[in-house]
């Protein structure tokens, strides 16, 4: 057995594969592939139009691998996953635990673990095939399938791709419940981290200050205070040592013997693959980030990330997006991104963060097929009205509870009726926000703007508006400007079940 410096593991034809009923081929995941040809369209763009934009999907993560793969195959530098955990329950976006609280997404597996493998095993092949030869993925699992993935991930990636298994502590132990629980608290999770080929990837190691007890070894001190640490000389030779002499990098005992001082203020601590230091959310996080997604993970977890194996240029993707926290991260760093996520809710959260980050711009690409995402049919639950004022466009809702106390939803009291809403100057194709607004988040969040004037372009013939319920669901309303009351009045738009 090899030490843990020691060479890796050999994979012989023999290696330990894992298996379940119904397991594809790597060969037949890609001829599927080439089956589904799914059909996505452009049907949201945010962001100033000269900006380069991020693109984001909405649809099943497997059609949007398989298209992905027409533009994007060995192109993709970073690939960070985040899927569901197989916990066999639904995750609720949370309004401060109420009943109402909408399912986010289902994290229910048919067969239980073999159904959850089965899911996750295609979705790894086709990002496999997205990810260029010098690029890396990251896995980020619960402790209960984690060790599956594992073997799955060195089954399709093969000898000397494994590189880490990092172990995130989200959360300190011993709070709440977790107490009482007969068992070690379950506050750690696993980001399994690989590499495309066994080398020439990207890998930037970072380093962190200094713990008090690392800083506390330096317990020499130069006359002017200056703090450093003596270790011992291992093979320098006399030339080198020399230099460091004339340097003042050599300390000499009371005994005589020579060593080699590393000073306090020089010293960084590698960080290494147990991460302790990046804070989680609890269920009712005040971090201002948190928008009470089921799983949501921090930014700085995804920093670290990027910044070791990802540069300012590269493309990194998330196919489990959720409140778009990877793209977010990117978007900041300077890198190109793409993202998809199947749930509305996830899709509402990344658009309530992409657009408020500066300079930022966002493509939304809807499935249309086979397994088709859009606006809702059923009748909305609230109507917008209108009326011109010169060249610009006097909005309002209707139909939210109105005065002081009234249960407008959000924080505390579930699901607001209204999340957030948008307006654009096209009364067809691509949706291009002129104007939007969110609800709050937290409860000192400023309220939903109810009422807007958004000035239009010369050429705009009409008004379109965009609303996002609690639940993520859209619906959209048009007028043509000509049906707009010029005066005092109102004229209601027209709730249409396409763009
Ligand atoms: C744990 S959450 C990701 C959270 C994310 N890392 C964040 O920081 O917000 C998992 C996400 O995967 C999405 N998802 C699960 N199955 C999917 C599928 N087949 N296609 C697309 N998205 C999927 C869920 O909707 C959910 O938003």
């Amino acid at each position: 057995m090899a030490g843990p410096d020691g060479p890796p593991l050999r994979r012989g034809p023999a290696s330990p594969t894992l298996h379940w009923p119904g397991k594809p081929t790597p060969e037949q995941v890609l001829a599927e592939a080439r089956q589904i040809q799914p059909r996505f369209r452009l049907a949201e763009r945010w962001g100033a139009p000269e900006v380069e934009a991020g693109q984001l999907y909405w649809g099943e993560n497997l059609h949007v691998a398989a298209h992905l793969l027409q533009a994007w195959r060995g192109r993709v530098d970073l690939v960070y996953i985040d899927p569901p955990f197989g916990l066999q329950r639904a995750l609720r976006r949370r309004w401060g635990a109420h009943p109402a609280d909408p399912v986010a997404y289902q994290d229910r597996w048919p067969e239980g673990l073999a159904g959850y493998l089965q899911m996750l095993y295609p979705r790894l092949v086709l990002i496999r095939e997205l990810l260029s030869d010098s690029g890396s993925l990251y896995v980020h699992l619960g402790p209960q399938v984690a060790p599956y993935v594992r073997v799955l991930l060195d089954e399709l990636f093969g000898p000397g791709t494994f590189r880490n298994e990092i172990i995130w502590r989200r959360d300190a132990a011993g709070k709440g419940g977790k107490r009482a629980s007969p068992q070690w608290p379950r506050n750690t999770e696993s980001i399994l981290f690989y590499t495309k080929r066994p080398k020439g990837y990207h890998f930037t190691q970072l380093t962190r200050p200094l713990s008090p007890e690392q800083a506390a070894a330096y317990r020499l001190k130069e006359p002017d205070g200056r703090r450093f640490r003596a270790v011992q000389l291992g093979n320098y030779t006399e030339a080198s040592i020399r230099r460091l002499e004339a340097q003042g990098r050599i300390y000499v005992s009371p005994t005589g013997k020579r060593y080699k001082k590393y000073y306090l203020d020089e010293a960084r601590a590698t960080i290494d693959g147990l991460w302790t230091d990046l804070p989680g959310f609890g269920t009712r996080s005040a971090a201002k980030e948190h928008l009470g997604y089921p799983g949501q993970k921090p930014e700085a977890l995804l920093e670290r990330i990027l910044l070791a194996s990802s540069r300012p240029g590269d493309v990194v993707a998330d196919l489990f997006a959720g409140t778009g926290t990877t793209l977010v991260v990117a978007q900041r760093l300077g890198r190109r991104w793409l993202g998809c996520d199947l749930s509305p809710l996830a899709l509402q959260a990344c658009r309530r963060r992409l657009s408020a980050l500066d300079g930022a711009a966002l493509e939304i690409w809807w499935e249309e097929a086979p397994a088709p995402c859009g606006v809702e049919g059923e009748r909305a639950p609230v109507g917008v009205e209108a009326r011109r004022e010169g060249r610009a466009v006097r909005l309002r809702l209707v139909g939210l509870p109105q005065g002081p106390g009234a249960p407008a939803g959000g924080p505390g009291d579930g699901p607001p009726l209204v999340e957030g809403w948008a307006v654009d100057g096209e009364m067809a194709g691509v949706f291009r926000p002129l104007w939007h607004t969110f609800g709050p988040v937290r409860v000192q969040d400023p309220p939903l703007a109810r009422e807007a004037v958004v000035p239009l372009p010369v050429q705009a013939q009409g008004v379109r508006v965009q609303v996002a319920d609690g639940a993520g669901r859209l619906y959209r309303f048009a007028a043509r400007l000509g049906e707009l009351p010029a005066g005092p009045g109102w004229a209601a738009l027209v709730q249409v079940a396409h763009d």
